[in-house]
């Protein structure tokens, strides 16, 4: 199983202030940043698009990490590639051919992603966990941050690593140190979130609180 990685999503952060958010997540030791995209027709609601990762990307060393929540996953590679991204993460419930998307996001040169929603079950990424970098496992329903944790993902995470022990298996919602420890014992390795990590005092402590 890959280490631990911390990956701090910007979406409940200060969006009138990006520029110390970045610091802010950098400075509490998140290795990654989080870019929840949202479209308002695959989610109710719409966040940001590549222009906004394009304006960070100057701000920040963090490994961007871009989660498309978008119909259409295959508009967005070149933009978010050219704005700077590194990892471009799309959802199988999305209007595409997954394999297509993933050998574009490979083909820019970026690790590719691939989620699921809480309620679509592991086997519906199955056969392209060979092709990608990672598989996110959304512990929420997507659209929102600072919603509760749903246990019922569990046994997909224990699913998802028995498949692929070296890959990095991503959980993003609802995440602090308590569901940190259920997510991470399941097999999850990279960890996403925001609203525990930029509601804290001291965002490094809350970052080693949540290894
Ligand atoms: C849901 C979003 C959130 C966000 C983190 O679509 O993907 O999960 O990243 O949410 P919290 O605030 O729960 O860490
Ligand atoms: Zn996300």
């Amino acid at each position: 199983m890959p280490d631990t990685i911390v990956s701090a999503s910007i979406l409940n952060a200060d969006l009138s202030d990006l520029r110390s958010t970045a610091r802010k997540a950098a400075a509490g030791g998140a290795e990654w940043l989080h870019f929840d995209v949202m479209d308002g027709e695959f989610v109710e609601n719409i966040t940001f698009g590549s222009s906004v990762l394009r304006a960070v990307r100057p701000y920040t060393d963090a490994f961007l990490d871009v989660h498309l929540m978008v119909m259409h996953p295959q508009r967005q590679i070149d933009l978010f590639a050219d704005a700077g991204a590194e990892n471009i993460t799309f959802h199988i419930e999305s209007d595409c051919d997954p394999a297509e998307v993933i050998g574009m996001i490979h083909k820019r040169g970026l690790k590719a992603g691939i989620s699921v929603k809480p309620k679509t079950p592991a086997s519906a990424i199955m056969p392209y966990l060979g092709m990608v970098d990672m598989a996110l496992v959304m512990t929420v329903e997507p659209g929102y941050g600072g919603q509760g944790f749903i246990t019922d993902t569990l046994p997909k995470i224990r699913e998802l690593r028995r498949a692929a022990p070296e890959l990095h298996i991503e959980v993003d919602g609802g995440i602090n140190p308590d569901t940190s420890k259920l997510v991470r014992e399941a097999g999850a390795n990279v960890l996403v979130a925001g609203t525990f990590l930029f509601r804290a005092d001291d965002m490094g402590e809350a970052v080693r609180r949540l290894r």
